[in-house]
């Protein structure tokens, strides 16, 4: 291969500069050019390229969002818009491309692979830590640790005022964040999309909390589909009359800030791999960390099994909550 490509797409996290960073000088290292996608896979249908040299990704490495830019594409899951892009990577010879992302990335890489065999190798990035095929995704220790020092300050209110905190963390079909930060943040309660008897086990927790006259809680709530904290929020009211609520919604915050060490870490081998592999003749996968260990799996499987989450904490949560 003599030129490959490298852009992020969804969700930005943590990390991504860093795993570009790594990526461009992995490929630099072994005489390949590199360009820059800008925006995704918008800037892949419209011509938006940038090339890239070892100076380009220099004083990166510490910043947070991503210098590429991100975009969820909808123009490329027409078959119209992959063809415009597939144009594209042909006039520039683009031989290879690495792929930054989450579920909707690999998706779309997937598919770009099997319609017009441009091999591409995907690397995990975002906060939500839900893909398939990695123990952890790029950014989300990053945003752990941000959320957890937000969880100290309103636990530093929460007490002085006895009141129950609901905070909402990111996690759109997930609960990996709100788990982790949960246990770091020392909550009550761990309300999660998979979990179908949340409201049950909140009236539950609350009950006994009453009984042993506890005086304030916090509650971590994943944003899910139905509602988050405003759901787990209207649960109480009625429930508890007696409390004092309040919501907080942590929101984007989560997805910005310089990478954390582990993810600055995670991000470099990561993007190293994923050069590495490209060159000698991977096409369609993903890499990722296996009980810290570099890991392939074909975008297909990614996408479509599920990440298990860690039960383990879920039980632990019930104790500690005593
Ligand atoms: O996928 C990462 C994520 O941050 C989710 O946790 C969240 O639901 C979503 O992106 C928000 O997306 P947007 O920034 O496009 O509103």
């Amino acid at each position: 291969m003599k030129k490959i490509a490298v852009f992020t797409s969804g969700g930005d996290a943590p990390g991504m500069n860093a795993c570009i960073r790594a990526v461009v000088r992995t490929a630099i290292y072994n005489q390949v050019e590199v360009v820059g996608i800008m925006r995704g896979y918008d800037g892949m249908i419209n011509d938006d390229m940038i090339s890239l040299d070892s100076t380009s990704v220099a004083n990166i490495i510490q910043r947070g969002g991503t210098i590429l830019k991100s975009s969820r594409s909808e123009e490329f899951m027409t078959k119209e818009g992959r063809l415009k892009a597939f144009n594209v990577i042909k006039k520039h010879d683009i031989e290879g491309i690495v792929c930054i992302g989450g579920n909707g990335t690999y998706t779309g890489a997937g598919v770009f692979y099997e319609e017009f065999g441009i091999p591409s190798i995907g690397v995990p990035g975002t906060i939500d830590n839900d893909l398939y095929g990695t123990d952890f995704t790029i950014g989300y220790d990053t945003a752990l640790n941000t959320a957890m020092e937000a969880i100290d300050k309103i636990r530093d209110t929460a007490d002085s005022h006895n009141r129950v905190f609901l905070v909402e963390v990111m996690g759109r079909d997930s609960g990996f964040i709100a788990l982790a930060v949960g246990i770091a943040g020392g909550a009550e309660a761990i309300l999660i999309p998979e979990d179908q008897k949340d409201e049950e086990k909140l009236i539950e927790m609350f009950t006994l909390k009453k009984e042993r006259k506890k005086s304030f809680s916090i509650v971590v709530v994943a944003e899910g589909e139905y509602g988050g904290a405003a759901r787990a929020a209207n649960v109480l009211k009625q429930n508890f009359p007696e409390l004092d609520i309040r919501t907080t919604i942590l929101g984007h915050i989560q997805r910005g800030g310089s990478p954390s060490a582990r993810d600055r870490i995670l991000s470099t081998r990561l993007g190293v791999s994923a050069v590495e592999r490209l060159l000698s003749g991977g096409k369609n996968e993903c890499v990722g960390m296996v009980n810290n260990k570099i890991h392939f799996t074909s975008f297909k499987e990614s996408v479509e099994r599920q990440k298990p989450l860690p039960e383990y904490i879920l039980g632990m949560t019930k104790m500690l909550s005593v």
